[in-house]
């Protein structure tokens, strides 16, 4: 099973939390590919069983721009068949805490098979680590269960 996390990052707590969902990933997964946003090929999108997302929040609850195109390509058709996950950091202090993996869940849930969503506040800590962990197993549960209904 192949599985992408894409994000973006530019303080580091993103790159942090995503780090931590790829360690756990290897435990499972027999290929992990991370890919900061800048990396990532939208074509790559039909390779992979799982993709996850990781992005952090800006202006006001608002996704990042270079995250945006990647938004709109999800946007454009339905991947039922894609399992996905949204993490993401953001702060409490801003009225829309991880305003940008709200709007992420939305669009995952109404165009792919969306399994987990996870928001941390700033700076990844030791309890989160094992909401990493989870994250990670109920995106490979949603894998088994499609597998099994396949059948
Ligand atoms: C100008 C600005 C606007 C922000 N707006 C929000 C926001 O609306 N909601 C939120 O939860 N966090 C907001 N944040 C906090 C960042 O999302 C948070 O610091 C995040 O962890 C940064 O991720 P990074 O270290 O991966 O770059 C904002 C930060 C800045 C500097």
């Amino acid at each position: 099973m192949k599985i992408a996390i894409i994000y973006s990052s530019v303080t580091g707590n993103t790159k942090d939390l995503v780090e931590e969902i790829s360690k756990e990933c290897h435990k499972k997964f027999q290929h992990v590919d991370i890919f900061p946003i800048q990396q990532f090929t939208f074509s790559f999108l039909d390779f992979y069983d799982v993709i996850v997302i990781g992005t952090y929040t800006w202006g006001n609850g608002d996704i990042p721009k270079e995250m945006v195109p990647l938004f709109e390509e999800l946007n454009k058709q339905e991947r039922k068949r894609l399992v996905t996950g949204i993490a993401g950091t953001g702060d409490r202090f801003y009225p829309h805490f991880c305003g940008a993996v709200d709007r992420f869940k939305d669009l995952l849930h109404a165009k792919t098979n969306l399994a987990v969503t996870l928001k941390v506040e700033l700076l990844l800590q030791e309890t989160d680590k094992v909401k990493c962990k989870q994250f990670v197993e109920l995106v490979w549960k949603r894998l088994e269960e499609q597998v099994l209904l396949k059948k």
